[in-house]
Formats: C-alpha cells, structure tokens, sequence
C-alpha cells in the first residue's frame, strides 16, 4: 500500500540496503553527539577531564563519520545492484552475515574506546584496543573483520553483475571497490619509522578520501542522475569516465601535498603542489554535469529531497573540497596553515560536502521505494517542511562552522606561524588571541544549529510520505 513503510516493497538487495542504513543514521548521531562534546572541550578544558578525555571524544568523532559514511556507501550499493544489474543479489545470505559481523565488530571497538580507551604501547594494545592511527584506529583484529567484509561485500556485487548485465556504471564501480579495498591494507601493517608509518598511512587517507570514494560517489551520482532526472544514459556515463579520468590524474600523486613535512624526499614539495593544485578540475566538471542535467529536465526530479541533497553534494564537494583543499595545498602557503583549524575548517566541509550529503540523498531515495514508492516531489502532503529545514539547518550549520574555524585558522597561520616563528612560544599566544577564541565559540554555535538539523532530519526520514496516496511523479 502507498504510504506505509513495508519491506515487501524492497528487493533482496535493499532490504539489506535499509539496514545498512539504519546502522549509518544511528553512527551519524553519535558522530554529532561526540562532535560536540570535543568542540566544548576546546571552551572548558577540563571538561569530562579523565572521564572522556579529547583524545577519546575525537576519535569517537572521527571514526563514527568513516564508518557511517562506509555503510551508507555499501547501502547505497545494495540498493542499485539488482536494478543496475537486472537479476537477484548474489550471495545475500553471506551479504547479511557480513552485515552483523560488521555492526557487532563496530559496536565492540566502540564500547573498547569509551570504557577501555588506552593501554600500553605493545601488541597486545595494537591488536585488541587502539591501532593509534587517525581515522582508521580500530584495533587490529577489527581491520581483518572489516577486511572480510568487505570482501563479502565485494563478491555480492561483482557476482551479480557477472550474472546479470554489465554497465559503464559497474564496470568503473567494481575497478573501484578493487582499488578502495586494495588501498586499505596499506595501512595494516606495523613500522616503527614514524615517517614510513605516516607515508603508508596517507595512502588510506588521502587514496580514500580523493580517488576511490570519490569515483565511488561518482558512481552513485551518476546512477541518481538517471532515476531522479530521467537523465540519459549514455551522458552521464560518459560524464562518469572523464571524471574519472581527471579524477584519478590529479589525484594520486596529488598524495604529496601530505608529504611536505613528514620527512618524504623534497621532490615531494613540486609534485604535491602541482597534481593536487589540478585536483579542482574534476570537481569543476562535475558541477557543471549535474547542473547542466537538472536544468536540461527543468528539475522536474522524481524526489526532491534527493535531488536537492544531490545538489548540495555537488556544491559541498566543490567548494568543501576543491576551494578548501586548493586553498592550503600550494607548500608555500601549506607551511603557515599545516595542521591549524584551517585544516580542520577543510575537513569539516568536504567531508559533509562531499560524502554526507549523498548518502542523505539515497537515504531518502530508499525511503521514498520502502513506502512503496510514494510522492515526494513538489507540494508533500503536509510534512514539506520538515525535509527544507533539516537541510537547511545541516548545510548552513556546517557552512558556519566552516568559517569559525576558517577564521580561528587564519589568526594560527598569522600568529603562530607567520608572526611568532612556529615556536611553542608561538602556539599559545595564538591559543588565546580573541580571534581563536571567538572562532571556537562560535563553531558551537553553529554545531548546535548542525545538531538541531540532524534531528530534523532523522524525524523526517522517519515520517515522509506517511499516509501519502499519491505515486512518485514519472520521469
Ligand atoms: C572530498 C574530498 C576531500 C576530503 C574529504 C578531504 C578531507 C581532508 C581532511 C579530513 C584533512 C585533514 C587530515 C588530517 O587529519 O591531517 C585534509 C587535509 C588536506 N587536504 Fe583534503 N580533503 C578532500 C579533498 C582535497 C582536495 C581536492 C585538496 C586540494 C585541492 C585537498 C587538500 C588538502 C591538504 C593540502 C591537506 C593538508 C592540510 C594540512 O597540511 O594540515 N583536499 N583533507
Ligand atoms: C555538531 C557538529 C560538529 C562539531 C561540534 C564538531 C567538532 C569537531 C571537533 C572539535 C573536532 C576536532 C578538531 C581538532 O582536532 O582541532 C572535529 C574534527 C573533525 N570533524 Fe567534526 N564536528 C561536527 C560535525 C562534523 C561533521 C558533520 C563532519 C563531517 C561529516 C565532521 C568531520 C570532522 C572531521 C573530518 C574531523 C577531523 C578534522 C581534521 O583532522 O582536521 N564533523 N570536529
Ligand atoms: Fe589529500
């Protein structure tokens, strides 16, 4: 029936896609929750002191966005596969088994961070409590897990796609998966050299993050375009290779903008600032592709939360990613700004920009199938409201935070590094600057706005299209 929430309107592959899913939005709050208490901590230092120190309140932060992120991206995945491919998910009983071992590993490695959070610096802590790895800290024995997974989830897509039909979207999506799994074991294994350590560590980070997830999103983007806009094939798949092509020319040796200082060879300074200088040019062609094709189909979309979540993705990855990330990757300017909250602005915007907001987009996409794919475009029964100010307060509170923190990172560049001479001296005079200290003051702010926002949005995706008898508009 229209309108009611119904797991008989899913196909095999996203019924698991919805619990992906549901897992994702559950991360995604307790990402804020952690977000704002580490943002308090800067205000009230002693806040939670040696209860839920900063260390632990980051690390939480952090990698509850990684994995939310991750699982809304393999969400996303079940949920095209069976209609990309044509044919029924294969392996799903092996897909779901990977879904609980995936979720209780999580749920396991973050009761191990809030109540046993460090240990000795030996094996036995680098197996069993913290890898001591920004981003990717999980103990040792959850990296296999999530191997394992991942492959599982590997086998899903490409045995399905084998069986049924192959597409210029599956086939760039599964070189992808290859290449996102592939890069991840770089950062398993144990070195001593601080340096080596941190070379083999990037190639996570910054491979992930600027090559393969995002491909992974163009992907999706790519696939949205066509079931939301009734773009044509042919155009955006096109589209797809020749972002993918500049995607991955300026990206992967774009890596050595994070090798200035980490004591890499100083080749690294010319090579880093040239490639990932040209890192922009694809994000440039995808805004254009994506507002071409809406205004092409005079935004006539099929879901309008979707679409509009689309095009904050476009917008987000643009400016959050390409403007933010080209601002600081020249070296000459990246040795005032280098690990200030300039930094932290950046990562803040082009991680929502880039990826928060397209798995919002297919969250809404799957919410509007699981109620047997209702009416969500314009003039919604009552609840219109609801979707428009979840993204509004989401988009303007990041944007706000981004530029408290733009500012906090200017006066650290100016101050510390410029002024001061990078001296320890030098870091607490910035510290206490009234531009800091403002600049943090009003991050809260603007993460409470975000926080407001977010539980919006979780009441949204819980009640749109409720009771809704209209079909989805045709495309
Ligand atoms: C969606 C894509 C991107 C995401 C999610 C992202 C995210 C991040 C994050 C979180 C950091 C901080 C890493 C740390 O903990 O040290 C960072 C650093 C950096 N990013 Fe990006 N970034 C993206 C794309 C880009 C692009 C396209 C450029 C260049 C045009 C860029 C330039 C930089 C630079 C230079 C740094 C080092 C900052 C420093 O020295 O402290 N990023 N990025
Ligand atoms: C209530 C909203 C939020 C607050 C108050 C908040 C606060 C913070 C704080 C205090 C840090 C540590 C920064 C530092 O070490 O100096 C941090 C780091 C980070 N947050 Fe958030 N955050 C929020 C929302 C988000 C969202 C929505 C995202 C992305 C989807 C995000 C992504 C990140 C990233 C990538 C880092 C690491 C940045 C780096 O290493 O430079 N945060 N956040
Ligand atoms: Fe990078």
């Amino acid at each position: 029936m229209l309108g009611v929430l119904d797991n008989n309107n899913l196909n095999g592959g996203q019924k698991l896609a919805v619990k992906y899913f549901s897992v994702a939005v559950i991360l995604f709050v307790a990402q804020i929750l952690f977000g704002l208490i580490a943002g308090m901590q800067f205000i009230m230092p002693d806040l939670f002191f040696n209860v839920l120190d900063f260390n632990v309140t980051r690390m939480v932060h952090i990698n509850a966005m990684v994995v939310w992120l991750l699982m809304g991206f393999m969400g996303s995945i079940y949920w095209l596969l069976e209609d990309e491919a044509g044919v029924e998910t294969v392996g799903l009983k092996l897909g779901n088994l990977a879904f609980w071992l995936l979720t209780s590993a999580v749920t396991v490695v973050v009761l191990v961070y809030l109540f046993i959070q460090v240990g000795p610096g030996d094996d036995f802590t680098r197996w069993f409590v913290n890898e001591g790895r920004e981003y990717i800290e999980a103990p040792r024995w959850a990296d296999i897990g999530i191997v394992v997974c991942m492959l599982i989830f590997f086998y899903n897509a490409a045995a399905t796609f084998m069986k049924g039909r192959w597409s210029g979207i599956s086939g760039v999506l599964i070189l992808d998966l290859v290449a996102l799994a592939g890069i991840y074991l770089a950062g398993m294994f144990y070195t001593t050299n601080i340096s080596v350590d941190q070379f083999w560590w990037w190639w996570v980070i910054h491979l992930w993050v600027e090559a393969t997830w995002e491909v992974l999103v163009g992907c999706i983007m790519a696939w949205g375009l066509i079931k939301l806009l009734g773009a044509r094939r042919q155009i955006v798949t096109t589209w797809l290779y020749i972002e993918v092509a500049l995607m991955f020319g300026s990206g992967i040796l774009g890596l050595g903008h994070h090798y200035f200082w980490i004591g890499t060879p100083e080749y690294w300074l010319s090579i880093g600032g040239f490639f990932s200088a040209l890192e922009p040019v694809p994000l440039v062609a995808m805004v254009v592709h994506s507002v071409y094709d809406s205004g092409a189909h005079k935004f006539k979309a099929a879901n309008h939360p979707a679409m509009a979540w689309l095009i904050a993705h476009t917008f987000g990855n643009f400016f959050g990613a390409g403007v933010w990330g080209f601002m600081h990757t020249l070296p000459q300017i990246n040795l005032y700004t280098h690990g200030t909250q300039w930094t932290a602005s950046h990562g803040h915007l082009a991680f929502f920009g880039a990826y928060a907001t397209i798995v919002i987009a297919v969250f809404y996409i799957a919410v509007q199938q699981w109620r047997g794919g209702v009416w969500m475009s314009g003039g919604l029964a009552g609840n219109g409201w609801k979707w428009k100010w979840a993204l509004g307060l989401l988009n303007g509170g990041v944007l706000g935070m981004t530029m408290a923190l733009l500012i906090a990172g200017y006066e650290q560049s100016f101050i510390e590094r410029a002024i001061e001479g990078s001296t320890w001296q030098g870091y607490f005079v910035a510290q206490v600057h009234p531009w800091f200290i403002q600049g943090m003051n009003w991050r809260m702010v603007f993460g409470v706005v975000t926080a407001m926002g977010i539980v919006l949005l979780v009441w949204d995706l819980l009640t749109i299209g409720k009771g809704e008898n209209r079909a989805k508009q045709e495309v």
